[in-house]
């Protein structure tokens, strides 16, 4: 196997090459806690779940891998590599990048809000800056399609959850992402209004 780029909890992530291009191989390893069938349908369920967001989720403004191949027996995806530096990685090494990034993720994620599409995992890490200075869109697995302003919110407060902790030396991000977001997503004062009701549930529960 190509060395790794990340190891994550459920999944490995290596480069490599699909017909002479460069690719990033995303396969979800067999969790040994699990029982042997039930384990290979849930990995499959998943990889199956992640292409079809992925492909789903991807549009004139928002960016996503191409994906290449899918292999459902290895529960693995080969897909378009992304060169480019994780949004996480940006905000940490250069806080005042957010003036530049921060409205592309709040275009970003109202465009696929409008199309019923919730990403499910709607942090930094989950982006990638392209050199060309667009904003890619990477790991679909906890995303859905069809969703209506609970999964919205849920998106809306990880991220806001992510700009206080971890890109706390990140002044106004969250609010300028917020900025951008308001102004593209249709009818946003309902998934506000959602945001605000998940807070509050998560402070009294
Ligand atoms: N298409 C890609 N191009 C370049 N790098 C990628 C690509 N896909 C993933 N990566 C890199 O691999 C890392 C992990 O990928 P990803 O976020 O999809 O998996 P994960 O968080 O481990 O998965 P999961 O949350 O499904 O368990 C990313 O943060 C990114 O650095
Ligand atoms: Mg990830």
């Amino acid at each position: 196997m190509d060395a790794p780029i990340a190891v994550g909890a459920e999944a490995v992530v290596t480069v490599s090459e699909f017909l002479g291009r460069k690719a990033a191989v995303k396969t979800r390893v067999p969790k040994r806690y699990r029982h042997g069938e039930l384990d290979r349908r849930i990995r499959a369920a998943r990889t199956r779940n992640e292409v079809r967001v992925m492909q789903g989720a991807r549009s004139d403004t928002v960016r996503t891998p191409v994906v290449y191949d899918v292999e459902m027996s290895g529960c693995s995806i080969t897909m378009e590599f992304i060169e480019g530096v994780r949004v996480k990685d940006l905000l940490d090494a250069d806080p005042s990048s957010s003036k530049e990034v921060c409205p592309l993720i709040g275009e970003a994620l109202a465009d696929m809000h409008n199309r019923g599409i919730a990403h499910g995992d709607f942090t930094t890490s989950n982006m990638i800056l392209m050199p060309d200075g667009r904003l890619c869109i990477i790991d679909f697995s906890l995303g859905s399609i069809n969703v209506g302003t609970e999964e919205m919110g849920v998106d809306i407060r990880l991220l806001q959850r992510a700009f206080s902790s971890a890109h706390s030396a990140v002044e106004g991000g969250f609010e300028a992402v917020m900025g951008s977001y308001v102004e593209k997503k249709t009818d946003a004062g309902t998934v506000l209004g959602k945001v605000e009701e998940i807070k509050n549930r998560a402070r009294y529960t």
